[in-house]
This record gives C-alpha cells, structure tokens and sequence, in this order.
C-alpha cells in the first residue's frame, strides 16, 4: 500500500529480532533491506583506478577507498540543488596484511605502502536511492566533495600544545605540521557540520627496538609506545624512535576534517589531549559551550571531557562556521571520578565528577604544565585519581533526553588487575565457547556494559553528575547480565558493546566488536526511558570475523548507515583461504559501508 507518514522510521517500527548466528552475512529483519554503499578499493577521486587485488599500488591506494573502514558520519551539503546528497566520511582504522594481499605476490615494501595509504579517512559523496531510505555513491567524476585523507596529508596542528619542542622534528622544527593520521577508530559528526575522528592504538607504528631516549621512557611505558612498529620504520625513518622520538607525540590525539571544503588543512586539536581516543563526540551546553565526550580505549583507562572556552554561534550568520571551527582551540579538559552508593539499593549507580586537568592557560596538575598535560594526558590523568574502566568506547550525548551514553566493552582484568567497584561491578562473566553451546564463567568483564550519565541540572556543562549502569551485557540467561530493568526473557543477547548511537526518538543504538556469545556481532536498538527501557533487540549481525562500526540513524529515522570492519579476520584467515567472502563481489572479503532501511 502507500506509505504512510512515519512508517519506515527505525526508532518506531517494530522488527523481529535477528538471531545469533554466525552467517557469512550481512542480516537484517524481515522487511528491511540493507545495501554496500562503498568497499574497500572502489574509486573515491575522480581517475582513480577500479579495484584490482592483484595490480595494487601505493597511488592508487590513495585514491581509493581504504580498508578497515570504522567510524561512519553523514554531513548534509549546504546548496538547495544538493539536497538529495550528502557526504560520507569514513574511517580507516588500521590493515591487515594477510587478507589485503595475495601471498607472495607484492614485495614487502610495496606491501607496507599501500597499506599505510589504506590507514586515513575517505569523503564519499552518496546520494538518496529509489527507495526511501536507501543511498548509494555518486560516481567520483561527478563527487567534487570527495576526498581521501592519507599519510600524506598535511595536518595543522592547534592548541595549547602546538609547536611544542616535543612536537618538533627535523622534517617539521616547527611542531604544527604533521603529515598524516592514523589508526582512527570512532568520531563524531558536530553541529558545524565537521567530523572528528579519534586517533586510537597508534602505539603500534613506531619503532622503539633500537632504544628510546630516557627521558621519554616514562611516557612510552603508559602509553605502550614499546614494540617494535609494524615494520614502517623501514620505509618512512620517522617511524624509528632511535632517531625521532618526538613523532609518536604527533599522533593520539582528536582530528577535526571539514568536508564541506575539500581542500582546507585537517586538523589536531592538543586541546582534547593525547591518549588512545576512540572519538569525540559533541554537545552544545546550555551555556553555548561546546562540550566534548571522550574515552580512553584501553583496559583501566578513563572516560574525559572538554568544555570550550568560547560559545557555538548557531546565528548562521558568514562567519559563524569559522568561529565554531575554533571551539576546540580553547577551555578545559576533564577527567571522570565515578563514585557508587552502595549496592543494597539494588542497583549499580552513584554520583560523579569532572576533575579538571588544564584548561588552555592554566593546569590543574601540580608539576606539570599545560602542554605536559595535553602531550601526556595519561600521567596526568594518574595523579587525580579517577575512575579506572573498563575500556571506554564511545561517549555520546543523547539529544533527545540529554543523557550520556558510555560504552565499556569488556575488561579481563577486571578483579585482578583493577578491582572492582560500582561503577565497574563485573570480576565474573559468562562466555559461550561456540553457538549452541553451553555458557562458562569465566573472570573479569568479558562481555562489557552500557553506562548512563546524568549531568547536573542537564547541563553538559556542569562538573558534577550521576550515574547507573544501564547494561551489564552478556547472555540474559546469565545471573549477572541486567537489561535496564527490563524483563530479560525478552531481549537479545549483546555482548562487547564499541559504539553508540541515537535515533530522533532518542533510542540507543549499540553496536559490538569482539562477542564472546558463539555469534557474530551486530547493531542492537535499545530505547532508554519508559517501559521499554533497557529492551535490547538486535538489528543487525555482520559477517563472519567482522565487528560492527559507526552506525548512524540517519534522514529523520529512515536510513541506518553502519561499517563492517575487518570480515573474516580470524586466527590463521589468509586472502586465498578466507573465514568470509562477504559482501560476496570477490574470492576474499572486503570492508564496506553499508545502509539499511526498510523495503516495505
Ligand atoms: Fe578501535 Fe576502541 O576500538
Ligand atoms: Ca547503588
Ligand atoms: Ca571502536
Ligand atoms: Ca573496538
């Protein structure tokens, strides 16, 4: 029949859960459709090459789409005669050698520079499809929008932090230029229409076998910065920290791209510190702040957050979109103290707190100054005690209720290497060793938990807030999961929650990396208030070896945009004996971006 206004709407309709399983698959309910939008390989400038898995090189690399595509955001074009386009900006988090390249067939070198021209960001331009819902690319010859971001683009650097001696090196004295981002996970999309991107486990590039200068060994040690690289100090000698030490301090940080102009400089922002970020996302504080939600992606590390100095100017007005592009320039960096009540009321939750660590002029962590805070923002955060949790995800403001939602996706350490306390309450998990089998306990938190953050007064800006743990994920049939409350006969089992979304209804969206339940991952719905609150349905599950990444409600609840990342990277996977060939185009697998929406 015809449609109906609001039908197709992913925060209202009702769907059948999709199953555990462990499909070579994308799947969706009954009744929704899901389509690729963009692989790894295909075309993203105007010229580049088609994709061919045995003719790669480093320049067509460039041009192309890159791999292990990770954080999804869709930016709307400003021109009436654009309205239906809009752009994609993806992440590419890191590659993967064994499924990318035919063994044998590249010399090394050859290998490791495409692969470091695959790592960076992608513009797509997509446009809307026949059915409502539904997008796909515009060929690049008719995208000016599009863009790749690789190894080689130049970055500006800003901040407190920038030009900093310990940002300096001998292809840029002056420390506020640095080619390339890399390892970027999550993001966020902000009110001005620009995408941040968090520069993740970027430990893993340098090269610090051939010994470090002393006086860094502190910093290296908490930030990992200890191996041996993935073998690009052959190729690029900035990766060798025998010789220059200071490029590992030119990556960890928020990275703020403007697609709508295609050729300005990306930039990153010291001001939101230095750390494994996953993402940023953004909040206008009732002040005119903007506020900034961050996590520290690794075991016992913290959740962050930064007020700007200057207010968001929504007036629309020429050069209001300049301004809001310096909000992240200025203000002051938090971290979180998490405090419980006791459990005898039954219930994981407390109060908290925002320990200011600087603010662009003055730092709030004795001996160490602004810069030292911004550059080491983990020792600093160590000296004011906060929360250790368990691996912060995403943190993402829900503009519908104006709660923060924190994804914490496990912690095997959890009763052994951090205690426990209230707000990180699980030392016992239950895993499924396969499908079909039964559950085993195993220590620490192994399938993860959503936490809800109440800012004072719904102020994003305040310094004080509350808390509870929405979900302790795992199995509902296991004695320690909890569902929000909700009836746990009636939900979808979820395990390793990684990002976090909203739909114009304010539901949660949850996507997963690393199930521990005998099933692939997947994209979860989960409304947040009333009497459906904490009831957890599955939408999604990717294919085989794949996590979920970046999802996105998008064009008022019609479109869920999402990333699967790395399909069939399993132990021993290679490119010719593949644990997954999806999206089903080729012989080996390919990461891709795909949209899904319903089909009637
Ligand atoms: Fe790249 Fe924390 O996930
Ligand atoms: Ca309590
Ligand atoms: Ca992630
Ligand atoms: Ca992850």
């Amino acid at each position: 029949g015809p449609a109906r206004r609001g039908e197709g709407r992913l925060g209202r309709v009702d769907f059948t859960p999709v199953p555990p399983n462990r499909r070579d698959a994308v799947v969706v309910p009954p009744g929704f459709r899901q389509d690729v939008v963009v692989r790894w390989g295909d075309p993203v400038l105007p010229g580049a090459p088609a994709f061919d898995a045995y003719r790669q090189t480093p320049e067509a690399a460039a041009r192309q789409f890159g791999f292990n595509n990770d954080y999804v955001g869709l930016v709307e074009l400003p021109r009436r005669s654009d309205r239906d386009r809009a752009l994609l900006v993806v992440n590419h988090e890191y590659t993967t050698g064994t499924l990318m390249f035919p063994t044998g067939r590249y010399d090394a070198e050859t290998q490791l520079r495409i692969e470091m021209q695959s790592h960076g960001m992608s513009v797509v331009t997509v446009e809307r499809g026949q059915v409502a819902g539904s997008w796909r690319r515009v060929t690049p010859a008719r995208a000016r929008h599009n863009r790749r971001v690789t190894i080689d683009t130049a970055f500006r650097v800003t901040g407190p932090a920038a030009g900093d001696p310990r940002l300096r090196t001998a292809a840029d004295p002056t420390g506020r230029r640095v080619l390339g981002t890399l390892n970027n996970c999550a993001g966020g999309t902000t009110p001005w229409g620009t995408v941040l991107s968090g520069e993740e486990n970027v430990n893993q590039y340098f090269d610090a076998s051939d010994g470090i200068p002393a006086e860094h060994a502190e910093s290296f040690a908490r930030y990992g910065i200890t191996g041996e690289g993935r073998g690009w100090s052959a190729v690029d000698p900035r990766f060798d920290l025998s010789t220059e030490p200071h490029e590992a301090y030119r990556f960890g940080w928020i990275v703020e791209l403007d697609p709508l102009s295609p050729g300005s400089a990306p930039r990153k922002h010291t001001m939101l510190g230095r750390f494994k970020h996953e993402g940023a996302n953004i909040s206008i504080a009732r002040n005119g702040r903007a506020v900034a939600y961050l996590g520290d992606d690794e075991r016992g590390d913290y959740l962050y957050k930064f007020v700007s100095r200057d207010r968001y100017d929504d007036s629309g007005r020429p050069r209001a979109r300049a301004h809001n592009k310096t909000l992240l320039e200025h203000g002051t960096l938090f971290v979180a103290r998490l405090t419980g009540d006791g459990t005898a009321d039954g219930v994981y939750d407390g109060t908290g707190t925002w320990l200011p660590l600087t603010s662009d002029t003055t730092s709030y962590v004795p001996g160490m100054s602004v810069a030292d805070v911004l550059l080491n923002t983990r020792l600093a955060a160590d000296r004011r005690s906060p929360t250790r949790m368990d691996r912060p995800e995403d943190v993402e403001p829900n503009p519908v209720n104006g709660r923060v939602y924190a994804a914490l996706t496990n912690n095997s350490g959890r009763g052994t290497a951090q205690p426990a306390d209230e707000a990180n309450p699980v030392t016992s998990s239950q895993t499924r060793p396969a499908l079909g089998e039964p559950l085993v306990t195993q220590s620490g938190n192994r399938n993860g938990y959503v936490l809800e953050l109440i800012p004072r007064g719904g102020d994003h800006a305040s310094t004080t807030f509350t808390w509870n743990v929405l979900l302790v994920c795992g199995d509902p049939a296991a004695q320690e999961t909890y569902f929000g409350g909700y009836d746990k006969s009636r939900v979808s089992p979820i395990s390793c929650p990684d990002n976090v979304t909203f739909d114009p209804q304010g539901n949660l969206w949850v996507s997963t990396d690393g199930n521990v339940l005998g099933s692939n991952d997947g994209i979860f719905r989960v409304p947040v208030s009333g009497a459906e609150r904490g009831r957890v349905q599955q939408f999604v599950t990717v294919p085989r070896g794949a996590e979920a990444c970046g999802p996105l409600v998008t064009d008022g609840g019609r479109s869920l945009f999402f990333a699967v990342q790395h399909p069939g990277e399993i132990t021993g996977a290679t490119f010719e004996a593949p644990a997954s060939t999806w999206p089903h185009t080729d012989d080996f697998p390919r990461p891709s971006v795909v949209v899904a929406y319903r089909s009637r």
